[in-house]
Protein backbone atom coordinates (compact mmCIF):
# COMPACT_ATOMS: atom_id res chain seq x y z
CA UNK A 1 0.00 0.00 0.00
CA UNK A 2 1.28 3.32 -0.54
CA UNK A 3 0.41 5.69 2.38
CA UNK A 4 0.51 9.21 1.87
CA UNK A 5 3.03 9.39 5.14
CA UNK A 6 1.84 13.50 5.91
CA UNK A 7 -1.37 11.96 6.09
CA UNK A 8 -1.82 10.87 9.99
CA UNK A 9 0.86 9.20 11.80
CA UNK A 10 -0.85 5.88 13.43
CA UNK A 11 -0.65 6.09 17.48
CA UNK A 12 -0.10 2.80 19.94
CA UNK A 13 0.74 0.92 16.32
CA UNK A 14 2.13 -1.81 17.86
CA UNK A 15 0.39 -2.16 21.09
CA UNK A 16 -2.85 -2.05 18.97
CA UNK A 17 -1.68 -4.27 16.76
CA UNK A 18 -0.70 -7.27 19.38
CA UNK A 19 -3.80 -6.42 21.70
CA UNK A 20 -6.04 -7.76 18.18
CA UNK A 21 -4.15 -10.83 18.75
CA UNK A 22 -5.01 -11.21 14.48
CA UNK A 23 -6.29 -14.41 13.40
CA UNK A 24 -4.72 -14.90 9.68
CA UNK A 25 -8.36 -15.72 8.15
CA UNK A 26 -10.19 -13.35 10.41
CA UNK A 27 -12.45 -10.45 9.67
CA UNK A 28 -11.76 -7.16 11.01
CA UNK A 29 -13.05 -3.91 11.06
CA UNK A 30 -11.05 -0.88 11.26
CA UNK A 31 -13.58 2.09 12.22
CA UNK A 32 -11.66 4.96 12.09
CA UNK A 33 -9.67 4.27 8.65
CA UNK A 34 -7.80 8.19 8.44
CA UNK A 35 -4.20 7.71 6.73
CA UNK A 36 -4.85 3.90 7.00
CA UNK A 37 -1.99 3.33 9.32
CA UNK A 38 -3.13 0.81 11.57
CA UNK A 39 -5.58 -0.87 8.52
CA UNK A 40 -2.19 -1.43 6.36
CA UNK A 41 -0.75 -3.75 9.78
CA UNK A 42 -3.93 -5.70 10.12
CA UNK A 43 -3.53 -6.42 6.41
CA UNK A 44 -0.09 -7.77 6.35
CA UNK A 45 -1.09 -10.23 9.01
CA UNK A 46 -3.99 -11.34 7.40
CA UNK A 47 -3.91 -14.53 4.54
CA UNK A 48 -6.08 -13.72 1.62
CA UNK A 49 -8.79 -14.87 2.90
CA UNK A 50 -8.79 -12.31 5.77
CA UNK A 51 -11.17 -9.35 5.43
CA UNK A 52 -11.09 -6.01 6.43
CA UNK A 53 -13.94 -3.58 6.57
CA UNK A 54 -12.78 0.24 6.57
CA UNK A 55 -15.16 2.92 7.87
CA UNK A 56 -14.35 6.48 7.65
CA UNK A 57 -16.49 9.54 7.45
CA UNK A 58 -14.37 12.09 6.16
CA UNK A 59 -14.15 11.71 1.98
CA UNK A 60 -9.98 12.68 2.12
CA UNK A 61 -9.31 9.21 3.53
CA UNK A 62 -10.68 7.18 0.83
CA UNK A 63 -7.41 8.77 -1.08
CA UNK A 64 -5.70 6.22 1.22
CA UNK A 65 -7.67 3.12 0.60
CA UNK A 66 -5.27 0.46 -1.22
CA UNK A 67 -6.33 -1.83 -3.99
CA UNK A 68 -6.69 -4.73 -2.13
CA UNK A 69 -9.30 -7.58 -2.82
CA UNK A 70 -9.91 -7.80 1.00
CA UNK A 71 -10.96 -4.24 1.92
CA UNK A 72 -14.05 -2.71 2.02
CA UNK A 73 -14.28 0.85 2.57
CA UNK A 74 -17.31 2.37 4.18
CA UNK A 75 -17.42 6.21 3.46
CA UNK A 76 -19.91 6.98 6.39
CA UNK A 77 -19.87 7.22 10.57
CA UNK A 78 -18.82 4.00 12.31
CA UNK A 79 -21.91 4.71 14.55
CA UNK A 80 -24.10 2.94 11.58
CA UNK A 81 -21.36 -0.19 12.28
CA UNK A 82 -24.25 -3.05 12.53
CA UNK A 83 -26.09 -1.65 9.23
CA UNK A 84 -23.16 -1.76 7.35
CA UNK A 85 -21.85 -4.97 8.23
CA UNK A 86 -25.28 -6.38 7.82
CA UNK A 87 -25.44 -4.83 4.50
CA UNK A 88 -22.21 -6.85 3.60
CA UNK A 89 -23.16 -10.14 4.86
CA UNK A 90 -21.09 -10.18 7.59
CA UNK A 91 -22.42 -11.63 10.52
CA UNK A 92 -19.87 -11.41 13.51
CA UNK A 93 -15.82 -10.20 13.22
CA UNK A 94 -12.81 -11.36 14.76
CA UNK A 95 -11.66 -7.91 16.34
CA UNK A 96 -12.71 -3.81 16.12
CA UNK A 97 -10.61 -0.91 15.94
CA UNK A 98 -11.31 2.36 16.46
CA UNK A 99 -8.90 5.21 16.85
CA UNK A 100 -10.69 7.86 17.73
CA UNK A 101 -11.00 11.98 17.01
CA UNK A 102 -9.00 13.85 14.18
CA UNK A 103 -6.25 13.38 11.88
CA UNK A 104 -3.63 14.86 11.33
CA UNK A 105 -4.15 15.99 7.93
CA UNK A 106 -8.40 16.96 9.08
CA UNK A 107 -6.11 19.57 11.71
CA UNK A 108 -2.95 20.96 8.90
CA UNK A 109 -5.54 21.23 5.88
CA UNK A 110 -6.51 24.98 6.62
CA UNK A 111 -10.09 25.20 4.86
CA UNK A 112 -11.42 22.69 7.70
CA UNK A 113 -11.32 24.65 9.98
CA UNK A 114 -9.87 22.55 12.62
CA UNK A 115 -6.70 24.44 13.71
CA UNK A 116 -6.22 27.45 15.48
CA UNK A 117 -3.07 28.08 13.25
CA UNK A 118 -4.88 28.62 9.99
CA UNK A 119 -7.65 31.09 9.27
CA UNK A 120 -10.69 29.90 7.37
CA UNK A 121 -14.08 29.59 7.76
CA UNK A 122 -15.61 28.08 11.59
CA UNK A 123 -16.68 24.56 10.19
CA UNK A 124 -14.67 21.55 11.85
CA UNK A 125 -17.04 18.98 9.87
CA UNK A 126 -15.18 16.03 9.38
CA UNK A 127 -18.41 14.57 7.75
CA UNK A 128 -18.66 17.70 4.90
CA UNK A 129 -22.17 15.74 4.34
CA UNK A 130 -23.36 16.72 7.29
CA UNK A 131 -24.86 20.54 7.84
CA UNK A 132 -23.86 21.37 11.14
CA UNK A 133 -20.68 23.71 11.69
CA UNK A 134 -18.86 25.42 14.45
CA UNK A 135 -20.14 28.32 12.98
CA UNK A 136 -24.05 27.38 13.68
CA UNK A 137 -22.72 25.99 16.66
CA UNK A 138 -21.49 29.68 18.00
CA UNK A 139 -24.32 31.38 16.22
CA UNK A 140 -27.04 29.32 17.40
CA UNK A 141 -26.60 27.97 20.47
CA UNK A 142 -28.30 29.18 24.00
CA UNK A 143 -25.56 30.74 26.75
CA UNK A 144 -26.96 27.26 28.80
CA UNK A 145 -25.89 24.93 26.31
CA UNK A 146 -22.49 26.53 24.93
CA UNK A 147 -21.17 26.90 28.57
CA UNK A 148 -22.13 23.34 29.65
CA UNK A 149 -19.94 22.44 25.85
CA UNK A 150 -17.05 24.72 26.81
CA UNK A 151 -16.73 23.39 30.28
CA UNK A 152 -17.68 19.65 29.54
CA UNK A 153 -15.70 19.01 26.10
CA UNK A 154 -13.41 21.52 26.58
CA UNK A 155 -12.54 22.59 30.33
CA UNK A 156 -12.33 25.87 29.63
CA UNK A 157 -11.40 27.81 32.81
CA UNK A 158 -13.74 30.55 32.33
CA UNK A 159 -16.72 28.59 29.89
CA UNK A 160 -19.56 30.88 31.77
CA UNK A 161 -18.07 34.00 30.27
CA UNK A 162 -16.96 32.67 27.32
CA UNK A 163 -20.64 31.81 26.69
CA UNK A 164 -21.85 34.69 27.80
CA UNK A 165 -18.98 36.68 25.95
CA UNK A 166 -20.00 34.93 22.22
CA UNK A 167 -24.32 35.29 22.49
CA UNK A 168 -23.56 39.25 23.14
CA UNK A 169 -21.22 39.80 20.56
CA UNK A 170 -22.51 37.38 17.84
CA UNK A 171 -25.82 40.21 17.42
CA UNK A 172 -22.63 42.41 16.56
CA UNK A 173 -19.68 40.87 15.11
CA UNK A 174 -18.58 38.42 12.55
CA UNK A 175 -17.49 35.23 14.47
CA UNK A 176 -17.62 33.24 10.70
CA UNK A 177 -13.64 32.86 10.27
CA UNK A 178 -10.93 31.75 12.78
CA UNK A 179 -9.05 34.33 12.94
CA UNK A 180 -12.64 36.93 13.15
CA UNK A 181 -13.45 34.79 16.34
CA UNK A 182 -10.22 34.97 18.06
CA UNK A 183 -10.09 38.54 17.74
CA UNK A 184 -13.61 39.30 18.96
CA UNK A 185 -12.60 37.00 22.05
CA UNK A 186 -8.85 38.32 22.82
CA UNK A 187 -10.40 40.27 25.73
CA UNK A 188 -11.61 37.40 27.59
CA UNK A 189 -8.60 34.69 27.08
CA UNK A 190 -7.02 33.61 30.25
CA UNK A 191 -3.38 31.93 30.49
CA UNK A 192 -1.77 31.30 26.73
CA UNK A 193 -4.24 32.33 24.00
CA UNK A 194 -2.60 29.21 21.79
CA UNK A 195 -3.88 27.10 25.27
CA UNK A 196 -6.91 28.37 25.67
CA UNK A 197 -8.13 28.80 22.06
CA UNK A 198 -6.89 24.69 21.66
CA UNK A 199 -9.73 23.59 24.46
CA UNK A 200 -12.16 25.90 23.04
CA UNK A 201 -12.06 24.26 19.69
CA UNK A 202 -11.72 20.91 20.76
CA UNK A 203 -14.82 21.46 22.48
CA UNK A 204 -16.82 23.05 19.36
CA UNK A 205 -15.47 19.86 17.21
CA UNK A 206 -16.47 17.50 19.84
CA UNK A 207 -19.91 19.10 19.58
CA UNK A 208 -20.04 19.53 15.29
CA UNK A 209 -19.51 15.47 15.11
CA UNK A 210 -21.33 14.54 17.79
CA UNK A 211 -18.37 12.13 19.07
CA UNK A 212 -19.81 11.17 22.33
CA UNK A 213 -22.85 10.16 21.06
CA UNK A 214 -21.10 8.16 18.12
CA UNK A 215 -19.02 6.77 20.76
CA UNK A 216 -22.17 5.40 22.87
CA UNK A 217 -23.62 4.13 19.37
CA UNK A 218 -20.87 2.39 18.34
CA UNK A 219 -20.34 0.86 21.73
CA UNK A 220 -23.21 -0.81 22.06
CA UNK A 221 -22.98 -2.27 18.90
CA UNK A 222 -20.17 -3.94 19.25
CA UNK A 223 -20.43 -6.89 21.66
CA UNK A 224 -23.33 -8.67 19.28
CA UNK A 225 -21.00 -8.21 16.08
CA UNK A 226 -17.66 -9.74 17.86
CA UNK A 227 -17.22 -13.62 17.81
CA UNK A 228 -16.24 -15.56 21.19
CA UNK A 229 -12.80 -14.47 22.45
CA UNK A 230 -12.54 -11.90 19.49
CA UNK A 231 -11.28 -8.44 20.74
CA UNK A 232 -12.34 -4.95 20.21
CA UNK A 233 -9.60 -1.82 20.59
CA UNK A 234 -10.13 1.66 21.41
CA UNK A 235 -7.88 4.54 21.56
CA UNK A 236 -9.09 7.34 23.07
CA UNK A 237 -7.44 10.99 23.35
CA UNK A 238 -9.74 12.39 26.05
CA UNK A 239 -11.08 11.99 29.41
CA UNK A 240 -14.72 11.61 28.68
CA UNK A 241 -14.19 9.13 25.79
CA UNK A 242 -12.01 7.09 28.18
CA UNK A 243 -14.46 7.27 30.92
CA UNK A 244 -17.35 6.09 28.73
CA UNK A 245 -14.99 3.28 26.99
CA UNK A 246 -14.12 1.99 30.78
CA UNK A 247 -17.70 2.01 31.87
CA UNK A 248 -18.86 0.17 28.85
CA UNK A 249 -16.41 -2.36 28.97
CA UNK A 250 -16.72 -2.88 32.57
CA UNK A 251 -20.38 -2.73 32.83
CA UNK A 252 -21.44 -3.19 29.28
CA UNK A 253 -23.73 -0.06 29.78
CA UNK A 254 -22.90 3.25 28.27
CA UNK A 255 -25.19 5.08 30.81
CA UNK A 256 -23.13 6.21 34.38
CA UNK A 257 -23.90 3.02 36.68
CA UNK A 258 -21.93 5.00 39.87
CA UNK A 259 -24.16 6.13 42.69
CA UNK A 260 -27.03 5.75 39.99
CA UNK A 261 -30.38 4.62 41.85
CA UNK A 262 -32.61 3.88 38.76
CA UNK A 263 -29.02 1.36 37.87
CA UNK A 264 -30.62 -1.61 39.56
CA UNK A 265 -30.53 -4.16 37.91
CA UNK A 266 -27.11 -5.56 36.25
CA UNK A 267 -26.73 -5.63 32.92
CA UNK A 268 -25.48 -8.59 31.26
CA UNK A 269 -21.92 -7.44 30.11
CA UNK A 270 -20.91 -9.77 27.08
CA UNK A 271 -17.21 -8.38 27.24
CA UNK A 272 -14.25 -8.52 29.48
CA UNK A 273 -11.76 -5.73 30.18
CA UNK A 274 -7.84 -7.37 28.87
CA UNK A 275 -6.13 -4.83 30.40
CA UNK A 276 -7.21 -3.07 33.73
CA UNK A 277 -5.59 -0.06 33.28
CA UNK A 278 -5.34 1.59 29.84
CA UNK A 279 -2.49 1.09 27.88
CA UNK A 280 -0.14 4.83 26.70
CA UNK A 281 2.47 5.50 24.25
CA UNK A 282 6.12 5.38 25.73
CA UNK A 283 8.38 8.43 26.25
CA UNK A 284 9.83 7.89 22.47
CA UNK A 285 6.55 7.57 21.22
CA UNK A 286 5.92 10.71 22.18
CA UNK A 287 9.31 12.50 21.74
CA UNK A 288 8.75 11.15 17.72
CA UNK A 289 4.98 12.06 17.57
CA UNK A 290 3.89 14.83 20.63
CA UNK A 291 -0.07 14.32 18.85
CA UNK A 292 0.08 10.73 20.67
CA UNK A 293 0.84 11.96 23.94
CA UNK A 294 -2.65 12.43 25.01
CA UNK A 295 -3.50 9.07 23.96
CA UNK A 296 -5.29 5.91 26.40
CA UNK A 297 -5.37 2.48 24.43
CA UNK A 298 -8.02 0.37 26.04
CA UNK A 299 -8.99 -3.37 24.93
CA UNK A 300 -11.49 -5.66 25.68
CA UNK A 301 -12.94 -9.51 24.63
CA UNK A 302 -15.62 -11.21 23.88
CA UNK A 303 -16.72 -13.82 26.72
CA UNK A 304 -17.95 -16.94 25.75
CA UNK A 305 -21.99 -17.14 27.58
CA UNK A 306 -23.19 -20.30 28.85
C1 LIG B 1 -7.23 9.57 14.54
S1 LIG B 1 -7.75 9.35 12.89
C2 LIG B 1 -7.43 7.66 12.56
C3 LIG B 1 -6.08 7.41 12.01
C4 LIG B 1 -5.80 6.00 11.56
N1 LIG B 1 -5.87 5.04 12.63
C5 LIG B 1 -4.46 5.93 10.88
O1 LIG B 1 -3.63 5.10 11.27
O2 LIG B 1 -4.21 6.70 9.96
C6 LIG B 1 -9.48 9.32 13.00
C7 LIG B 1 -10.22 9.13 11.69
O3 LIG B 1 -11.50 8.65 11.99
C8 LIG B 1 -12.48 9.37 11.31
N2 LIG B 1 -13.65 9.40 12.19
C9 LIG B 1 -13.77 10.01 13.39
N3 LIG B 1 -14.98 9.82 13.90
C10 LIG B 1 -15.65 9.02 13.02
C11 LIG B 1 -16.96 8.47 12.98
N4 LIG B 1 -17.84 8.70 13.96
N5 LIG B 1 -17.29 7.70 11.93
C12 LIG B 1 -16.41 7.46 10.92
N6 LIG B 1 -15.18 7.98 10.87
C13 LIG B 1 -14.79 8.75 11.93
C14 LIG B 1 -11.89 10.72 11.04
O4 LIG B 1 -12.45 11.28 9.87
C15 LIG B 1 -10.41 10.42 10.89
O5 LIG B 1 -10.04 10.21 9.56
Amino acid sequence: MILESSYHKPVLLDETIEALKIQPDGIYVDCTFGGGGHSQAILERLTENGKLVAFDQDEDARKNVPKDDRVIFVPHNFRHLQRFLRLHEIKAVDGILADLGVSSHQFDEPERGFSIRHDASMDMRMDKRQTKTAYDVISNYSEQQLHKIFEQYGEVTNAKTLARTIVQLRATTSLKTISGFKNALRGIVKGNPNKYFAQVFQALRIEVNEELAALKDLLQQIPPMLKPGAKVAIITFHSLEDRIVKNFFRSGTVEETEGNPYMMTEKVNELKPVTKKPIIPTEKEIKTNPRSRSAKLRVAEKVMMV
